[in-house]
């Protein structure tokens, strides 16, 4: 009598069940990624914003440097945003009917911050510093993008730690004269590497990449 089944049938049987219960499971684990990934955060969503601020004008029109705004970024871990105050520097006179600029003449009155929304945010267990960054040639356009051409800052740079890390092992073609590290549209003369092997000898760069630099 001839065999029920062919001696192929087993194995194909076999690929087949694996798949049926593999097919799931890659694509569970697949969520499961996403879920954690920083676009499954939504952290590259735009955020409302109590009010439109536009670095397109103040930074490319007006040519206003981060550091009139963002000064804490040279000095200290935090980059911060400029209290009220600054802004009324110009708005008192410049724009001062403007409907939109509401929210900040209304801030400036009763002395409430504005309640601007993250955008960047690393978790709570990761220290991070900009002043250690930007003194050691590391400009805003490698971790921010072009902000002045947004119409509303996203974040562009995925903040994982195989991010930060990739840098971390080999910092070398990121690094800038500390001179242009706010400039964004600044490039290397010719190979990157080149121009930050000469700033990472004259700064002595070098990264450390054990847990508790940014893990205590
Ligand atoms: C006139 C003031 C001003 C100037 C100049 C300015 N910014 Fe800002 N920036 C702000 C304000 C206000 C916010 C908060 C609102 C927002 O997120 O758009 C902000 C937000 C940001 C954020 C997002 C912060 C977050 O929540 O994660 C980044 C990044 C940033 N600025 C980078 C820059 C860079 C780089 C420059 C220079 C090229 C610059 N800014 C110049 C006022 C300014
Ligand atoms: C150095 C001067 C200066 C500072 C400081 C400044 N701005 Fe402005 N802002 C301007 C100018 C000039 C314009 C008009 C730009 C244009 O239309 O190209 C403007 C336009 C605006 C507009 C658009 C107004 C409209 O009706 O379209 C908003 C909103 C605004 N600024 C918010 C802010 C906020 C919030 C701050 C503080 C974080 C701030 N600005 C700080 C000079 C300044
Ligand atoms: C090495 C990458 C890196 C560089 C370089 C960098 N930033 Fe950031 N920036 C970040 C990260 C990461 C965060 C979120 C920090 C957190 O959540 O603690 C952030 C947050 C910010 C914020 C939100 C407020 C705050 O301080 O948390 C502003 C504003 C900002 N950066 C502006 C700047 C400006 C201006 C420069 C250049 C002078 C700059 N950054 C350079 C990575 C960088
Ligand atoms: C594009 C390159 C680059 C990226 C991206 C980057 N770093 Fe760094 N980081 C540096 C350089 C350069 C230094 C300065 C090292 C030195 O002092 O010699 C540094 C220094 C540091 C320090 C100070 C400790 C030390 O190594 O001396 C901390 C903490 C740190 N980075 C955290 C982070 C975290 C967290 C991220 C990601 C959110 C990140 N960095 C992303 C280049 C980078
Ligand atoms: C240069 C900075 C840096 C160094 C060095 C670093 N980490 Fe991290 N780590 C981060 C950042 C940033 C995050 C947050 C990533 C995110 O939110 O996606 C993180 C997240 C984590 C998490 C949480 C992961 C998760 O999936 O939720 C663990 C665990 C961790 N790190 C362990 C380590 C260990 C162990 C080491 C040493 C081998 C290390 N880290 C070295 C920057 C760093």
């Amino acid at each position: 009598m001839a065999p029920l089944f062919r001696p192929g049938t087993d194995s194909v049987f076999r690929a087949l069940i694996a798949l049926a219960l593999g097919v799931p499971a890659v694509a569970l684990a697949g969520l499961l990624l996403l879920a954690r990934s920083p676009l499954g955060r939504g952290s590259f969503a735009p955020r409302e914003q109590p009010l439109p601020f536009d670095h397109r004008h103040h930074v490319g029109d007006e040519g206003i440097p981060c550091g009139y705004c963002h000064e804490g970024a040279w000095r200290s871990p935090v980059a911060g945003v400029p209290p009220t105050q600054r802004c009324l520097g110009c708005h008192a006179q410049v724009w001062n009917g403007s409907a939109r600029l509401e929210p900040v003449r209304a801030s400036g009155f009763d002395g409430t911050a504005l309640p601007w929304n993250r955008v960047h945010a690393l978790p709570d267990y990761v220290w991070f510093s900009h002043q250690i960054h930007v003194s050691k040639g590391v400009g805003c356009v490698t971790c921010h993008g072009r902000v002045d051409t947004q119409p509303a800052v996203q974040q562009v740079a995925p903040l994982t730690m195989g991010w930060c890390l990739d840098c971390h092992r080999d910092p070398t073609p990121w690094l800038r004269p500390v001179s242009e590290v706010a400039n964004l549209t600044w490039r290397p003369p010719g190979d990157p590497r080149e121009t930050g092997r000469a700033v990472q000898a004259a700064l002595d760069v070098h990264p450390r990449t054990d847990c508790n630099t940014c893990h205590f």
